[in-house]
């Protein structure tokens, strides 16, 4: 959709013909959860935006947050040393804007080599070059959007899962910087925008209270006692049937978060049907179980101030679940609450369920 694409483009009063829409008891997501209040947010793909007029209508009925799901990161921002492209960034930021969604800044410094550009990986820097560049990028994207973008996940996936290693995972940053890139990360983010919230965020909190989890609630521990400029933590929460989160757990991990003085964002909420049983049907409504069990603890904390899934659409679902499992790319995906043809599936009853308070 080229309209989109002009930056300043209002869709407030365009014409929204999605099914869900139609439906008379269908309360908009945003609207549900404005009592508590919690942000209700999705990852949002420059593609779909641009091609697909119905998913920016939907996106802008149902939301206040957004989440470039790429478009922030080093691969699409650094294509090279010198050189930023902030073409996509500002694409998606202008139409947030204009649209009256905030956004999450997702990410400023991802450990993981690949998810990092092969000139960065290959530059042979030294410790100090590594240093300036990390400073650069961070002053430079936040700087860029300062007052615009409201909050970062400023470090992502800098925890390693195997309880046998050093707390930190191995990565281009700590292995360049050492282990103070973190504390570091953090600094330079706030000073380029005092006002923007940040963010630690990191993934297989799907079994809230172990290893994982407690190894992440002891960074961010030690950067609060440090006073290190963080004021929250992400949980992504990718989750399979096979695994489902259990939401005591999952209520204590918030809560002995937020007893840290931080904000906790579930930031990349999806539920793959992996390890469901069953017809398709039948696991449907196990997904819903776990969107509502997510949402539930969510909603359970007050300090717990958003509620972000990756994705909203069936339609535009990832298909990098399918190649692990061993599926074609083109296989569909039932990974979010809404399915192909942006029909409420039982998984968004479920979430609009518990933001009204509700048991199921
Ligand atoms: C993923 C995107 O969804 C993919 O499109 C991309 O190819 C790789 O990154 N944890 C994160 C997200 O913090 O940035 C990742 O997003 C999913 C896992």
């Amino acid at each position: 959709m080229t309209l989109v694409l002009v930056a300043g483009m209002s869709l407030m009063g365009a014409v929204d013909a999605t099914p869900v829409a139609a439906e008379a008891s269908w309360m908009p997501l945003r609207d549900l959860a404005k009592p508590r209040p919690i942000q209700v947010g999705t990852a949002i793909k420059h593609q779909a935006l641009e091609k697909d007029p119905a998913y920016a209508a939907m996106l802008i009925r149902e939301y206040d947050l957004v989440t470039p799901e790429n478009a922030l990161k080093w691969a699409v921002l650094r294509p090279g040393r010198v050189a930023f492209d902030f073409g996509r960034a500002d694409v998606l930021v202008n139409f947030a804007i204009t649209n009256n969604l905030q956004i999450r800044g997702h990410t400023l410094c991802w450990n993981l080599d690949q998810h990092l550009p092969p000139w960065l990986l290959e530059g042979r820097y030294t410790p100090k070059e590594s240093r300036r560049l990390l400073r650069r990028h961070v002053q430079a994207v936040v700087g860029r959007y300062k007052g615009r973008v409201a909050c970062w996940d400023v470090v992502n996936e800098a925890v390693s899962n195997d309880p046998r290693k050093p707390l930190l995972a191995d990565g281009f940053w700590k292995r360049s910087l050492g282990p103070d890139y973190i504390d570091l990360a953090f600094q330079w983010a706030h000073a380029a925008d005092p006002q923007a919230l940040l963010f630690y965020n990191d993934y297989d909190v799907g079994d809230p209270m172990g290893t994982k989890s407690d190894r992440i609630y002891e960074l961010v521990r030690g950067l609060v006692q440090r006073q290190v400029p963080i004021h929250g933590v992400g949980l992504q929460m990718h989750c399979r049937l096979s695994q489902p989160p259990d939401e005591d757990s999952l209520r204590a991990n918030i809560a002995r978060l937020t007893r840290l003085g931080l904000q906790v964002h579930i930031t990349e909420l999806d539920v793959g049907l992996e390890g469901g049983s069953g017809p398709l049907t039948e696991q449907l409504e196990q997904q819903a179980g776990v969107y509502a069990t997510v949402t539930r603890a969510a909603m359970d904390n007050p300090q717990c101030t958003a509620l972000v899934t990756w994705g909203f659409t069936d339609k535009w679902g990832n298909t990098h679940r399918n190649k692990r499992l061993g599926k074609p790319t083109g296989t569909p995906t039932h990974l979010l609450p809404f399915d192909r043809e942006y029909r409420p599936k039982p998984a968004a009853w479920a979430i609009a369920k518990a933001l009204k308070g509700e048991a199921r």
